[in-house]
């Protein structure tokens, strides 16, 4: 089966590689994500396991789509009852990538699509539903590839985030982070900026190999509603994904910040993702800090001007923390892409990676150490 993989272009490499590791086929990069082949078994694992993953399509069908109505005959061929149940409401969303996509029109290519489901299932196709099962139209150079949404919500909805922090990351962009700087769960961590947690907690996940996406409640993936669902090879692999966590991290995970209140959030976050026993909180200001560990990978999302006011001085004060008392730990520092960067006073990083946090131009600088 194909599917598509979606993620921000800065991270499909690290996505692609998480594919690899969990054996998916034929991966190739897409626009805005990767393309991959799998069996079912494994598809089922993708949906578990992947950290950095927004969402997750199977590729149903390739149809011409030069005009609407040639892509309404196309599309009248397709096998839907072996993809889509009558008994659950289905959306049409329509992509239209190029030129002669959008001369033909969003309406036009959710209808074709629309009416030929319906007729062939009997599912009520209604866009207003709750959660309906999501089809996907991408039209470009006179093919229309439909997907079909396998993931149901967004995969960074991992269910355990609270409101209370202004500018907290996309859990996805966390994992990537942590992927990016080279973390893999056995060098003890610290994020000392934590705010909400979403960094530290994704970490513990890491070192617990737990997987991200364990806790969705029964049909909250979109495939749990569609045709051809395999509930014993479901319930196999995520019994397989339980037995896999370990009993504890493999090394500790510290999380702390300047503000008591946010060090708080933090902790009933990581309560609500089941890892908050697994995890060291404290409550410091980062130019106080004393490192718990001889080694490890420091890691911190500083304090962006615009959603959070950046103490003047701070850039130069984290570098005195990583000459000073953790001057034998990596560190992965996550900044805007115009920051004071000889603020810092540090060496120049090893690696520098390009990424978005929302509409904010962002930086991963990672500094390696002796
Ligand atoms: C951009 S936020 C981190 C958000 C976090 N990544 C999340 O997903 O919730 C930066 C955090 O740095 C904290 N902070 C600012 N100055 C600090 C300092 N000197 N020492 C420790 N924490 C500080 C702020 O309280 C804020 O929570």
């Amino acid at each position: 089966m194909r599917f598509i993989a979606t993620c921000p272009d800065e991270t499909k490499d690290v996505l692609a590689g998480e594919l690899s590791r969990l054996s998916a086929r034929e991966l190739r990069p897409v626009y805005r994500g990767v393309g991959f082949e799998a069996d079912l078994e494994v598809a089922y694992r993708a949906h578990l396991w992947l950290r950095t993953a927004s969402r997750i399509q199977r590729i149903v069908a390739e149809l011409p789509a030069e005009t609407a109505a040639a892509l309404a005959q196309a599309a009248a061929s397709i096998p839907w009852t072996d993809f889509v149940l009558a008994r659950h409401a289905f959306a049409v969303s329509a992509i239209l990538a190029d030129k002669d996509a959008r001369a033909i029109g969003e309406a036009p290519v959710q209808e074709a699509i629309a009416s030929a489901v319906a007729k062939a299932t009997g599912a009520p196709y209604r866009p207003e539903a709750e959660e309906p099962v999501g089809v996907v139209a991408h039209v470009k150079a006179g093919i229309c590839t439909v997907g079909l949404d396998t993931a149901g919500r967004a995969l960074h909805k991992r269910g355990w985030r609270l409101p209370g922090h202004p500018a907290v990351l996309k859990e996805t962009l966390a994992a990537s982070l942590l992927l990016l700087a080279g973390y893999d769960g056995s060098e003890p961590l610290i994020d000392p900026m934590c705010g909400s947690g979403t960094i530290a907690i994704e970490a513990a996940y890491i070192a617990m190999n737990k997987a991200p996406l364990i806790h969705r409640g029964k049909d909250d993936f979109g495939f749990e509603r569609q045709a051809g669902f395999d509930r014993a090879l479901w319930r196999r692999v995520s019994d397989q994904a339980r037995a896999a966590k370990l009993p504890a991290p493999r090394a500790p995970v510290f999380a702390g910040d300047i503000r008591a209140d946010f060090v708080e959030l933090a902790r009933k976050t990581a309560l609500r993702a089941r890892v908050e026993k697994h995890m060291s909180f404290f409550v410091s200001p980062l130019q106080q800090l004393v490192a718990p560990a001889p080694r490890g990978l420091l890691i911190a999302n500083l304090p962006y001007g615009e959603r959070i006011s950046a103490q003047p001085g701070l850039y130069a004060d984290v570098g005195r923390a990583l000459r000073g008392p953790f001057a034998t730990w990596r560190a992965a520092l996550l900044v805007p892409a115009g920051a004071p960067l000889a603020a810092f006073d540090l060496p120049r990083p090893s690696q520098s990676f390009a990424l978005m946090n929302g509409a904010l131009e962002v930086r991963l600088l990672v500094f390696e150490r002796r």
